[in-house]
């Protein structure tokens, strides 16, 4: 069965309280139910990790190396300006998916341009919590090879 690890960045593990207006108030347990449950459906296993740290984000990419088949990121507030997270991604061969709850392209100009974005096959943003489930289905069709 093919693996895939999910990585939740900084401040995400606010989700359900943090500015419900723009994240929605669906918790990150909740999302990580929702991961788990469709990844039965599309028989693929997945391990998720939360992670505050910028170097804790690079070292879970780099121990993915050796078992993920995909991965699974929303780099959060690094997604802006971390060329060491986008480095991270070009340097393990394991395609990945970036993901975030809002609609990055339509909020204030900093938040406009994806520095990690450019190591990842594509990016989903701005289905709220559903933008994890629909990252999902892009892993499917990515590791059947339809791109
Ligand atoms: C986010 C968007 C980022 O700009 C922000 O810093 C986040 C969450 C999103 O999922 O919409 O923390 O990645």
């Amino acid at each position: 069965m093919p693996s895939v690890l999910v990585i939740h960045g900084p401040n995400l593990n606010l989700l359900g309280t943090r500015e419900p207006e723009i994240y929605g108030y669906v918790t990150l347990e909740e999302i990580n139910r929702q991961l788990k449950g469709l990844a039965g459906e599309l028989g693929l296993e997945l391990r998720v990790v939360q992670h505050n740290g910028e170097g804790e984000i690079i070292s879970a990419i780099h121990e993915a190396a050796g078992w993920a088949d995909a991965i699974i990121i929303n780099p959060a507030g690094y997604t802006h300006y971390s060329v060491a997270i986008r480095d991270a991604l070009g340097a393990v061969n394991i395609p990945a998916v970036e993901v975030h709850l809002s609609n990055i392209g339509a909020r204030e100009e900093f938040r406009q341009h994806s520095v990690t974005g450019a190591a990842a096959k594509g990016q989903i943003s701005g289905f709220g919590a559903d933008s994890y489930l629909l990252a999902l289905h892009a892993v499917k069709y990515l590791l059947e090879g339809r791109r």
